[in-house]
């Protein structure tokens, strides 16, 4: 989740994002999945055309409309049902590293809600659940969504195994989605291996603001090498998306599913009109979308990220571009906002730096906190937000119109819950939760929601069946 933001045009944001997307070599048949939502709003969201009133029976028929939720944030109950221990457990557990001090041990309960949360779902008029499996916890007419990996580790996986930084984990991951493709596979027909793998790569190895917290500063963290880790991770990262889709594909064809991941990326404009700040901005969306995406398509990382980051960087064998080359039936994009970037000196010392520090950028944009504790009175009126939504989907319709194969828009989120390093300080439902009573209330958002997603007569009838 990102945290800086600014006001650029919606359409503009996604039409070009698709593009870029298209142009790196998304064929006709693989599309787009978007997830977005109101983390920091951006600096002055107005209607893009306040008249035009956009429904959703302008979207094509199949056109599907969700909302999104991950296992830590949403589930508590983290001792029940033999649930292992995750390293966002551990994490949240250490003093200082989460500002609230607070832990997901609870949050908003859908452990035990889960059946009324779907019943907000159908609510809401939506179509479909983007959800995560807890691995560490290995365990419906709405349609599931579902995310492997959002970046609850096994807590044993990490300790002195390494977590993502050791090529072993590709086994163990192998091992967890096989498990779930034979028991969920018969009713999920889409799957997403990961989700934003930069965030976790580059916080939970680089930065250390997210679990594990490893980093190369040793006030936060007394191991850990933040110029070489997130990369390794990043690389083992690829590799097991590559071998599950492999193993989906071979072993699992008759369910007749799709695969793909869900990467962030927000758009970037230069901050000035200068050759080194449009030439910051390539660099950025290199270590952004290209980092994931270049070798699926072209078979090996951006040749800007092998010239800043140098031999820091993997190499991929044969047989893992081959297996890599294919490997997505779609692309999930997360994405917020729009963001300047301006050039930056490099680190002398490459030893010292990280991925952030090696793309040689700074972002800026205005930041909004989303006040968690403001009065739920206040919570509820979310205008912003709903603003927010109208323009990002109707800038995304005007996207479709131009072209973009966009199958499939997930809000963030179905409920408040646990926001990682900034624990409950952050709103991001469509439904406020109260944590003492575990009561859901609609917000502004949420009503907009369910009435934007109304079934029209003939419409609804063709498309319900
Ligand atoms: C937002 O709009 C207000 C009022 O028009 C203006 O004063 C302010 O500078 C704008 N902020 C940004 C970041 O564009
Ligand atoms: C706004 O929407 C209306 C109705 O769809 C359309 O006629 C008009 O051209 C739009 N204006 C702009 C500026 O896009
Ligand atoms: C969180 O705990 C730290 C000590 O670990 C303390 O300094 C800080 O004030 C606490 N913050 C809140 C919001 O309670
Ligand atoms: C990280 O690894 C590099 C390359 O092996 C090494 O030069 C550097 O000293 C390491 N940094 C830390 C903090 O261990
Ligand atoms: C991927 O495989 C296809 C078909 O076998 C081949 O034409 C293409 O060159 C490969 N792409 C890369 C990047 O290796
Ligand atoms: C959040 O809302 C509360 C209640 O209205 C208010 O006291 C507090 O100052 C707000 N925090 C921020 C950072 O705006």
């Amino acid at each position: 989740m990102g945290t800086n933001a600014l006001g650029l045009k919606g359409f503009l944001t996604v039409s070009i994002l698709i593009s870029l997307a298209l142009n790196l070599g998304l064929s006709h048949s693989e599309s787009l999945q978007i997830d977005s939502g109101l983390d920091v709003a951006s600096s002055n969201f107005s209607s893009s055309n306040d008249t035009q009133e956009l429904r959703r029976s302008d979207f094509p028929k199949d056109f599907i409309f969700g909302v999104a939720t991950s296992a830590y944030q949403v589930e508590g109950a983290v001792g029940e049902g033999g649930r292992g221990t995750t390293i966002w457990d551990t994490f949240t557990n250490t003093p200082g590293k989460i500002s609230d001090n607070t832990t997901a041990a609870v949050t908003a309960d859908q452990y035990h809600h889960y059946e009324a949360d779907v019943e907000l779902i159908k609510e809401l008029n939506m179509d479909a659940y983007r959800f995560s499996i807890a691995w560490s916890r290995i365990i419906p007419g709405i349609v599931p969504y579902v995310t492997l990996y959002h970046w609850d580790l096994p807590q044993p996986l990490e300790g002195n195994f390494g977590g993502w930084v050791n090529p072993e984990i590709v086994k163990h991951f192998t091992y967890f989605a096989d498990t779930c493709f034979a028991t969920f596979g018969d009713r999920v027909k889409h799957w997403i291996t990961f989700n934003e793998p930069t965030q976790f790569c580059v916080n939970g190895y680089g930065t250390g603001l997210h679990a594990p917290g490893r980093t190369s500063d040793r006030t936060l963290s007394s191991s850990g090498n933040s110029s070489t880790e997130p990369y390794l991770a990043a690389h083992n990262v690829l590799i097991a998306h590559a071998t599950v889709a492999d193993i989906y594909r071979s072993n699992y064809k008759h369910q007749e599913g799709r695969i793909g991941f869900t990467i962030d990326c927000d758009w970037t404009e230069p901050l000035s009109d200068s050759e080194e700040d449009k030439k910051a901005t390539e660099r950025r969306r290199a270590f952004q979308l290209g980092w994931w995406l270049d070798p699926i398509f072209f078979g090996d990382y951006p040749s800007l990220m092998r010239q800043y980051v140098g031999d820091r960087l993997p190499q991929f064998t044969e047989a893992e571009r081959s297996l890599l080359n294919n490997s997505l039936d779609f692309v999930g994009l997360n994405h917020y906002t729009t963001r300047w970037v301006t050039s930056q000196p490099l680190p002398l010392n490459p030893a010292q730096s990280n991925p952030l520090m090696d793309q040689g950028v700074l972002t800026t944009g205005v930041d909004e906190f989303n006040n968690g504790t403001l009065p739920i009175g206040d919570a509820l009126k979310d205008t912003r937000r709903v603003n927010y939504y109208r323009d990002y989907i109707i800038s995304m319709h005007q996207a479709i119109q131009n072209g973009a194969d966009v199958r499939a828009y997930m809000a963030w989120s179905l409920l408040d819950n646990f926001e990682w390093a900034v624990g409950f300080t952050s709103r991001f439902g469509l439904y406020y939760v109260d944590y003492t009573t575990q009561k859901r209330y609609a917000k502004d958002s949420a009503k907009w929601f369910s009435n934007f997603l109304q079934y029209e007569d003939a419409y609804s009838e063709d498309r319900r069946h």
